[in-house]
């Protein structure tokens, strides 16, 4: 067996109710709380949760709504200028991966008030005050990562602050997911299901890793008949609570699997490739991996890594491949035309290249043939 580190400071508390039960956590970590989230058209089950804990035992907080979709350098840096007097002890950080990652680096310049929202990308040393990730949504996993990815204004592009931040508590709690509509459910839940995936591929894997991926697949393919009979189903679909509570807790599972993953091995080409397709044709993050997984994964060709794709097809809950790629093409629900240009793709494919740490951890020699093929076959041979 091959040395490996394994790397997960959270605190990990899943279950229903699991915020009332675990409230004396809260209580430990100090008497003002600093809560990063989004405004919700409904109630806002989460934070009223939060919010009854934080009444009961006196600690005094602060809400903050504005924080945008993938959040740029100078929204942490006005949110942290804020509060940073009134003197937050702690930070809750509840929905997607938004407000997780908000808070992450919103804490990081409260823990260290001499510092600029630009020294986040270049000091790996910098701490954060106590972060609580709360997700709802199944996606991101960034509850239990240390990652922590802002919009770079100045250089038009997206970056991982330096530090590892990992909420010193994740609280994750099904029932918070009910209510997600069909089209956030898929999209947030192929991008889990991609962490498992490249994790489970990426040469950064371990025994541990592998294992707990191997799990991930078995909760995805736990709800692989609910998603299917949802999606066939347009009664069901439009309904306020399309899945079960099972499927809820499988996808949550599959996500915090996939961020635990993700945490120890980092993504792989897919994700890497996406970026271009968010960034020119503005597909969500989960569908754009999505786009790319299946056509990836056919690129294999040495003996181990075939049957390593093979595994993972199957735990899924597939006969093969092909099942795997029809499955996800049915959940990507793409309503408009994305197809870009052989132009287009020449670009993306050109300047995915050049970042030639992103092959780092991809199991076999691969080049600009491969990845345009993958583009190729993914967007252009195929109609969506
Ligand atoms: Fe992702």
């Amino acid at each position: 067996m091959e040395n490996f580190k394994y790397f997960m400071p959270t605190e990990v508390y899943f279950g229903k109710d699991i915020i009332q039960e675990k409230k004396e956590l809260f209580k430990g970590l100090g008497k003002k709380a600093y809560i990063i989230t989004y405004k919700l058209p409904g109630r806002h089950y989460s934070l009223e949760d939060v919010q009854a804990v934080l009444d009961e035992f006196g600690i005094e907080y602060r809400i903050e709504f504005g924080i945008e979709e993938n959040p740029s350098t100078e929204t942490v840096e006005k949110a942290a200028a804020e509060v940073r007097d009134w003197g937050a002890d702690f930070i809750i950080g509840i929905g997607g991966g938004s407000p997780m990652d908000a808070a992450k680096a919103i804490g990081v310049l409260l823990k260290n008030p001499d510092k600029k929202g630009i020294d986040l990308y270049t000091d790996g040393t910098l701490e954060s005050i106590p972060i609580i990730g709360i997700p709802t949504t199944a996606g991101t996993g960034s509850e239990v990562t240390g990652f922590s990815v802002l919009t770079r204004n100045d250089l038009d592009t997206k970056q991982a602050i330096k530090s590892h931040i990992f909420p010193k508590y994740a609280f994750l709690d099904a029932k918070y997911l009910m209510e997600m509509p069909l089209r956030l459910t898929c999209a947030t839940c192929i991008d889990a299901l991609c962490h498992c995936i490249e994790s489970y591929i990426s040469t950064a894997g371990s025994e541990l890793s592998r294992s707990l991926c191997e799990i991930g697949f078995q909760y995805f393919a736990k709800s692989i008949d609910d998603m299917r009979t949802v999606i066939g189903d347009p009664e069901r679909a439009q309904s306020k609570t399309p899945y079960t509570y099972e499927t809820r807790e499988n996808h949550m599972m599959v996500s915090l699997i996939g961020g635990m993953c993700n945490a120890q091995t980092g993504t792989c080409l897919p994700h890497g490739m996406s970026y271009a397709l968010t960034h020119n044709k503005h597909i969500p993050h989960g569908l754009a991996c999505g786009l790319l997984i299946a056509e990836y994964l056919k690129t294999f060709k040495e003996p181990q890594n075939v049957a390593r794709v093979e595994k993972a097809v199957h735990l899924c809950g597939f006969k093969d491949l092909d099942e795997f790629a029809d499955f996800i093409d049915m959940m990507l629900l793409l309503k408009s035309d994305i197809t870009p240009t052989p132009e287009e793709i020449e670009e993306y494919t050109r300047e995915f290249c050049e970042q030639k740490h992103r092959f780092a951890r991809h199991p076999e020699p691969a080049g600009y043939e491969e990845v345009k093929r993958i583009y190729t076959n993914s967007l252009l041979n195929k109609k969506h």
